[in-house]
């Protein structure tokens, strides 16, 4: 099937940007609520028919371009053997990694925790030729969940601390969820992925030059397995600001911008051969239907000048924002002439 996605991705110009949108899979979504009511998220994530059935839930709800895999970035922490409860308030880790001596030496690796994960794959790619969209966390912030335990208010005050109190123990930690991330990223791909995300939410946490000197050669080794494979990846370092100017045909194919600089700004420091993803903010989907159509003319001139642009949020889509506006947004992105 010809897909505009990877069209994209891939550099041909296409009539309009594609659209999918971060956390697409779950929340908005009236049949992803009622299944819900039914199952626990552990449950709905660890049973690959229920999981394959929640993937392709906004393709065929919102008419998105792409899918992504429901799952979490947490499984490989969980399959680095820490344990996780899904609470009200998020995720939580039962012994977080800072309160320990020495991390990495409590850290017991059991890749087949991911098995669930792949047979899920092969399920959705039975069923739909729509692209499926891998992802995983990046090291940053798959360790700030595993240092911190949780946080509810997305900050990480001890991971912070840790990453400079314990530079070296930092660096066994990096290199253990490398290593897990690169096996299970390459499994994604066997298994029959088209696009692999890989998230690194919280990539703002520090300044960019420590950044770079200490997690984006891991973050390279990541998608270079990725991309060497011939799997096209998108990298999502959100709040990652002026260090966006590190971001070269080296580190990935795409990079997803947040919404504090507009895709203009962004386009003058991400190196010119790397695509662009995003950047609407989530917040907007609150917005009247008139609102969102006068923000989203304004990316018109943009797509124009660039075509190497993939539709998306900032960040993910937030919790009670109305399915109806989101079925507005794709639908204009979809039915607008953009030429
Ligand atoms: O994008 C998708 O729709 C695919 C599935 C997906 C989920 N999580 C499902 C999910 C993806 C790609 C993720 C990534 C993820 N998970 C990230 C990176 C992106 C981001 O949002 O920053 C992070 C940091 C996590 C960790 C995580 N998972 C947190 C902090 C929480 C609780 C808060 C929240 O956002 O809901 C989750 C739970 C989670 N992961 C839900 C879903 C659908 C909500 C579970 C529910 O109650 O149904």
């Amino acid at each position: 099937m010809e897909s505009i996605f990877l069209n994209t991705l891939l550099g041909r110009e296409c009539h309009r940007p594609p659209v999918w949108l971060m956390r697409q899979a779950g929340r908005v979504l009236p049949r992803y609520q009622k299944l819900r009511e039914q199952y626990a998220f552990s449950e709905l994530i660890n049973t690959p028919a229920l999981a394959a059935q929640v993937t392709l839930l906004p393709v065929e709800d919102l008419g998105v371009d792409a899918a992504i895999l429901f799952s979490d970035i947490l499984m490989v922490p969980m399959a680095m053997g820490m344990e996780l409860e899904w609470t009200e308030q998020g995720p939580k880790f039962l012994n977080p990694l800072a309160a320990e001596k020495r991390p990495s030496s409590c850290l017991k690796v059991q890749p087949e925790r991911l098995d669930n994960v792949y047979r899920a794959i092969d399920l959705v790619v039975d069923k739909s030729e729509m692209p499926l969209i891998g992802f995983c966390g990046a090291p940053l912030t798959t360790l700030c969940y595993m240092l911190q335990g949780m946080s509810t208010k997305q900050t990480f005050p001890e991971a912070k601390r840790f990453f400079y109190e314990h530079k070296e123990e930092t660096r066994r930690l990096i290199d253990a969820v490398t290593d897990l991330s690169i096996a299970y990223a390459i499994k994604q791909v066997e298994h029959g992925i088209d696009a692999f995300q890989l998230f690194d939410s919280h990539a703002g946490l520090l300044p960019a030059d420590i950044y770079a000197e200490l997690f984006l050669p891991a973050v390279c080794r990541i998608t270079d397995a990725v991309r060497s494979m011939g799997t096209p990846l998108i990298f999502f370092p959100k709040g990652l600001g002026c260090g966006l100017k590190q971001i070269t045909p080296d580190v990935c194919d795409f990079v997803s911008i947040d919404w504090q600089m507009s895709l203009t700004e962004a386009r003058q420091m991400v190196h010119p051969e790397v695509g662009l993803q995003g950047n609407i903010d989530p917040h907007l989907l609150f917005a009247s239907h008139e609102e969102i159509r006068r923000v989203m003319e304004g990316y018109k001139p943009f797509f124009r000048e660039h075509h190497r642009w993939v539709v998306n949020l900032g960040h993910g889509v937030l919790a009670d924002t109305p399915v109806e506006n989101v079925k507005f947004l794709i639908n204009w992105i979809k039915e607008t002439d953009w030429r």
